[in-house]
């Protein structure tokens, strides 16, 4: 992969621990994060997958730039020896990049067993384990220079939702109070903690999407801010017509066009 950037960044020589970073977003961060010099663990579920993004990283910046690490986030014991064997062999961590993610079907219709596994998973993977790996890095982060920095992946649709995708949409909305939590309590502790919504970005996790879709999920907008910006009068008017589809769009926020 060639740079994906000409800008200047602080990074150099920052040690970055980047999850789910084998695919998609998380491989494209890992190598922004080396293209500036930073060190890069580079972690995902699968060895083969870990290594050809430690190559490529490697191919391009030396082989101190990137070390692969094969971890579950969302196994608390695994995410234990991930942090152990990062700092071991890069001495410290300086910023978390907590990107591994995961998205299961989860219908109000589906089966019990289904819906009970796809909840669970999710939770773990998207959620409970940014907290665990920041908790983890923190006495890292406390001690980087110049301050550690947790950087979460949320998604618009922590705002603005998809049928079929509960646990997904919860998770996301969890990660963003989540951030907002940590970032109050540990900014005066020297660590910054932000998060970022992307809306829909080609990667293997949306490549079943139709284009189509995609184009209305970009365009998605919370239905509140929507009717507050719009024309108030014509909004009361249609809710004492008894519009159902304007009454949901101004509770939950509805895809629409
Ligand atoms: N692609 C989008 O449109 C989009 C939009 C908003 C948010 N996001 C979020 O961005 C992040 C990256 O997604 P992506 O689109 O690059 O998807 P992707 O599927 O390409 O990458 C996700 C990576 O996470 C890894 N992963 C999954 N479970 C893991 C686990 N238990 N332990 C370790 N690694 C694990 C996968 O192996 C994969 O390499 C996710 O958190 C996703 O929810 C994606």
């Amino acid at each position: 992969m060639g740079r994906l950037t000409q800008l200047s960044r602080s990074v150099h020589g920052k040690r970055v621990l980047v999850t789910g970073a084998a695919s998609g977003m998380g491989r494209a961060t890992a190598f922004v994060f080396a293209d500036e010099g930073a060190r890069v663990a580079v972690v995902d579920l699968h060895a083969e997958r870990v290594l050809e993004v430690v190559d490529e990283i490697r191919a391009a910046h030396g082989a101190d730039a990137a070390h692969g690490f094969v971890a579950d986030v969302g196994d608390h014991d695994s995410l234990k020896r991930l942090v152990t064997g990062v700092v071991d062999t890069f001495g410290g961590i300086d910023v978390l990049v907590n990107n591994a993610g995961i998205s299961l079907v989860n219908s109000a219709f589906q089966g019990e067993d289904d819906y009970e596994t796809n909840w669970a998973r999710t939770l773990d993977v998207n959620l409970t384990a940014h907290s665990r790996l920041i908790r983890l890095c923190l006495p890292h982060l406390q001690a980087a220079d110049g301050g550690g920095r947790v950087v979460n992946i949320a998604s618009t649709e922590a705002i603005v939702t998809t049928p079929g995708l509960a646990a997904y949409a919860a998770t996301k909305a969890g990660v963003v109070g989540l951030t907002k939590s940590f970032a109050v309590e540990l900014g005066r502790h020297g660590v910054t903690v932000n998060c970022i919504c992307p809306g829909p970005i080609n990667t293997g996790m949306t490549a079943p999407i139709p284009d189509e879709a995609k184009e209305v999920y970009a365009k998605r907008r919370e239905g509140p801010r929507q009717h507050s910006a719009g024309n108030q009068e014509n909004h009361r008017h249609k809710k004492r017509q008894g519009n159902h589809r304007c009454r949901w769009r101004a509770l939950f926020g509805l895809p629409f066009k």
